[in-house]
């Protein structure tokens, strides 16, 4: 398997660079500048390194640099921004301040002849974001793009396939970003191409196989795609040996719990233990009102339970947890096992013995996690699903929680998860659910008053959950959504729409 190493210079692109190298089937890891020595990088067999953009100028004390040997290792290597302008550093070539007059957003593009730019018009639009440039190539290389203000665009030295590019490719705003990644990892540094997350999901079935073999090992479901997955490929690696502990606080949507036992038990046969605690938790919760608090008790209560089952299987080998790749480079610590900071596993490793944690998942990014679910046979639903808050419901019934509360939300919630769902949106909202509102208000059905709750109905869209809009749902569908909900649900008499974006509000209630 052909390996692409994307050195980390701290900019903010550099998932999406391993993910474009990943695209196109060639397996890319991202490790920081300052972890990972010379020697590291040569005996690791990289077929090709990617300088990724950074935050600083080349000149500053404190910037990011690395061993020139790098230059001379006989890698072939391609520096986007920052690392183009490292490049040329390290090379002995000149980068300057540009002052005032940086270039930032989409730029006129020209591009010389080029191996690099194999089936890219001579001019085109490239994404630029930068101060400092190129004002002088080092010895041995030359000039291959140039924009208005940017006389360096692009520079290569071929003996050394050194290719360096200060626009950024692995945006979308790059026309031919694309090419020019297909063009370096095929036509410069001779990639196959054999990389897939499904065949990556295979080899670590048969890893774990070996090194499992006659060992138990633990697992936390939530029912969420990550669980789910590395529950799956740890049960076609050791079958009963891996023990599911899903724990059900009574918080879950409609029917969750059942479609989440019935899946994993019935139709993949895994030693699934479920765990009704939804009295313990009710009773834990009873009378409280402040979100964090609710938050903290669920999660306390969870590890708990998870404890009380996990001494009852004695000792396991290992604990598998469902880490994935941008946890891992999030959290910076590279190889140590990373705890997630779900609050579902994340006290676990404290209270329970176990000689290992393991994460099948940790080398893959969402969209491939997703694809290996759908290759072992994962329903869509759970490989599709909406993000779910770990304490469920418990933050969105707003005020203290009880079981006639629960019963009305996952009934409004699950109606107008149906409405839009049956929608032909053509942008349908990353996340979607339903509110218990502690507001009453007073309604009339049929001659007689009614004094019900008012449920607030909330629909997002995002890319990363950090900022988000509140998606403008057709009226039709907000009108079905909440005719339903005032009929079918007695006890909710009002029905409003969240028309708050984040920031300020959070997707949330609580
Ligand atoms: P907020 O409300 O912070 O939500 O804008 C952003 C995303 O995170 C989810 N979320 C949680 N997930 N435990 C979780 O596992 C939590 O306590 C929690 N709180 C919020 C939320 O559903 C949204 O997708």
């Amino acid at each position: 398997m052909d390996k692409i190493l994307v050195l980390d210079f701290g900019g903010q692109y550099n998932q999406l660079i391993a993910r474009r190298v990943r695209e196109k089937h060639v397996y890319a890891e991202i490790k920081p500048y300052d972890r990972i020595s010379l020697s590291e990088i040569k005996s690791e067999g990289y077929k090709g390194i990617i300088f990724t953009g950074g935050p600083n100028s080349v000149y500053d004390e404190t910037s990011a640099h690395y061993d020139k040997g790098i230059l001379d290792a006989g890698i072939p290597i391609l520096g986007i921004c920052y690392g183009a302008q490292l490049m040329a550093y390290m090379g002995g070539g000149k980068v300057e301040s540009a002052g005032n007059s940086g270039e930032y957003g989409k730029t006129a593009l020209t591009v010389r002849e080029n191996i690099l730019f194999e089936n890219v018009p001579e001019n085109s639009i490239c994404w630029m974001s930068h101060n400092d440039y190129i004002s002088a190539v080092a010895q041995d290389f030359r000039i291959i793009a140039s924009t208005e203000k940017c006389p360096c665009a692009a520079m290569c030295d071929e003996k050394r396939k050194l290719y360096a590019v200060q626009f950024h490719p692995e945006v979308t705003h790059t026309e031919y970003g694309k090419q020019i990644i297909e063009n370096f990892l095929f036509s410069v540094c001779g990639c196959v191409g054999d990389w897939d997350a499904s065949d990556y999901a295979q080899k670590v079935i048969e890893k774990y196989k070996e090194k499992f073999a006659g060992k138990k090992v633990l697992l936390a479901l939530s029912g969420g795609v990550d669980s789910s997955v590395a529950a799956l490929i740890l049960h076609k690696a050791i079958g009963q040996n891996l023990v599911c502990v899903f724990v059900d606080h009574g918080l879950l949507r409609k029917d969750e719990g059942d479609f989440v036992e019935n899946t994993f038990r019935k139709k993949f046969g895994v030693n699934l233990t479920r765990v009704n605690a939804s009295e313990r938790f009710l009773k834990r919760l009873e009378g409280v009102t402040e979100p964090e608090r609710k938050r903290k008790i669920i999660g306390e209560e969870f590890i708990r339970v998870f404890e009380e089952e996990a001494k009852k299987i004695g000792h396991v080998h290992a604990l598998a947890q469902g880490t994935i790749y941008p946890d891992v480079i999030e959290s910076g610590k590279g190889d140590s096992a990373v705890i997630k900071s779900h609050h579902n596993v994340g006290g676990l490793p404290d209270v329970i013995s176990f000689d290992e944690i393991t994460e099948p998942l940790r080398e893959l990014f969402k969209d491939e996690v997703r694809r290996v679910g759908e290759m072992l046979g994962l329903p869509k639903e759970l490989v599709y699903r909406q993000p779910f808050p770990g304490p469920g419901l418990a933050v969105r019934i707003i005020g203290e929680i009880t079981k006639e509360k629960i019963k009305l939300l996952q009934e409004a919630d699950a109606i107008f998860r149906e409405e839009i769902e049956k929608s032909d949106l053509e942008n349908k909202p990353d996340q979607y659910f339903a509110v218990l509102t502690d507001t009453k208000s007073v309604g009339v059905m049929g001659d007689a008053g009614t004094y019900g709750y008012t449920a607030a109905l909330r629909a997002v869209s995002t890319d990363d959950f950090m900022t988000a809009e509140w998606t403008r749902i057709p009226y039709e569908v907000l009108e079905k959504a909440s005719g339903r909900i005032t009929n079918e649900v007695r006890g909710i008499s009002r029905v409003v729409y969240d028309i708050s974006s984040k920031p300020p509000a959070t997707v949330e209630w609580e």
